[in-house]
């Protein structure tokens, strides 16, 4: 399957679909979905629909079925908003029946959809490259902030009795509510699972997958969310993981088997090479090392990661370190501009030169 096959997609703006939702532009491409923003007639207001690559329809890709996969996404994601303001709130899901053309030929296909909160700001993977790209780092304030915003929202799942389980930057969204306030957001809850759950399907990133995801039959524990949750701040200050990879072999080898780096650790002739911050508040280094232990029972629980990023924040609160413009009030390169989207370009030339569907 050709790349321009993977990212078409038939929706033209202006399609309306089930008489209600009008497709105005997309977001993103991610792995395996189409993110759009439509204004829904009846809500009267801006939101994001969900759906999949009409080329990972399991027509094309039966090894996987994307379209129960979906289903079970929206399922868990309404079930998950219930009182719940730490993921989009779901609005209606359904089927979209659309002519596309995959492998050469065109395809009646039902792809499954939902509609959802449109999120206002960016996702930390953003954050995350533009801070390479800049070649800055976060300061410690930011570093906290952040990821005290995230191990919230990691919590509020897990109380719920939910594990995540596909805990990644671009998977948390720093979402700015109408009053200006922010918030971290968990979106993608596709391969998420109730705590105990016997898994069918391993890791959803290897990247960010714990030791014990890469086993087979393993249970949904709360523990591979903290450790993914120990790998995300890691990434925030440093901009990239301690393990660097080729593929998931080599992913699966190092999280089992290899110690990660601390991120106060002092450059040496061969790290030099590396980032390491030996600036980094002592307290934090250790919570994260903890975290990142290659047993799940060595892991601290979501709530006492909390409290010790809540300690560290209150030290650095009482030695005089202010609240980072970064979160508080991004920079105009951190937030995305009114009628900015995400979407790459090659994927933004493609859908401009589409038929709206029959
Ligand atoms: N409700 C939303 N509001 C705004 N942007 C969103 C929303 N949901 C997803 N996105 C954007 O779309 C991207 C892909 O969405 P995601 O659900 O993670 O799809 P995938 O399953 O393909 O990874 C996200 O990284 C985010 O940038
Ligand atoms: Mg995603």
């Amino acid at each position: 399957m050709t790349t321009r096959e993977l990212l078409e997609f038939p929706f033209a703006p202006g399609t309306v679909i089930d008489g209600r939702l009008v497709v105005k532009e997309g977001v993103e491409v991610g792995g395996m979905g189409h993110v759009f923003c439509v204004w829904d007639r009846e809500g009267e207001r801006d939101c994001c629909l969900k759906t999949i690559l009409p080329g990972l329809h399991p027509r094309f890709c039966p090894a996987l079925d994307l379209c129960e996969l979906m289903r079970r996404e929206r399922v868990t994601a309404a079930t998950l908003a219930v009182d719940n303001d730490f993921v989009p709130r779901i609005f209606q899901g359904g089927t979209i029946w659309v002519s596309a053309e995959v492998q050469g030929k065109w395809h009646e296909l039902d792809l499954p959809y939902y509609s959802m909160e449109r999120l206002q700001g960016t996702t930390f993977e953003r954050i995350i490259r533009l801070q390479r790209q800049q070649r800055e780092l976060l300061p410690w304030r930011t570093v906290v902030d952040l990821s005290l915003l995230c191990a919230r929202a990691v919590q509020a799942v897990h109380r719920r009795g939910f594990i995540h389980r596909d805990i990644k930057p671009s998977n948390i969204f720093l979402h700015q509510r109408e009053d200006g306030s922010r918030l971290v957001k968990l979106i993608d809850c596709g391969i998420s699972a109730r705590a105990g759950d016997k898994l069918l399907l391993g890791t959803g990133t290897a990247r960010f997958g714990s030791p014990e995801s890469f086993v087979p039959g393993n249970a949904a524990n709360e523990a591979g969310d903290n450790y993914a949750l120990a790998l995300v701040v890691y990434e925030l200050a440093l901009w990239r993981g301690p393990f660097v990879a080729a593929d998931l072999r080599g992913y699966a080898c190092a999280h089992q088997f290899i110690a990660p780096a601390g991120i106060r650790q002092t450059p040496t002739a061969e790290s030099a090479a590396s980032r390491f911050r030996p600036d980094a508040p002592p307290e934090l280094e250790d919570i994260l090392l903890r975290a990142l232990s290659k047993s799940p029972a060595d892991r601290p629980s979501t709530d006492a990661i909390l409290d010790a990023l809540e300690g560290i924040r209150e030290r650095l609160t009482r030695e005089g370190v202010p609240p980072n413009a970064h979160h508080d009030r991004p920079p105009g390169h951190l937030a995305l501009q009114p009628g900015e989207t995400a979407i790459p370009h090659a994927w933004r030339r493609v859908s401009a030169s589409l038929p709206a569907a029959p």
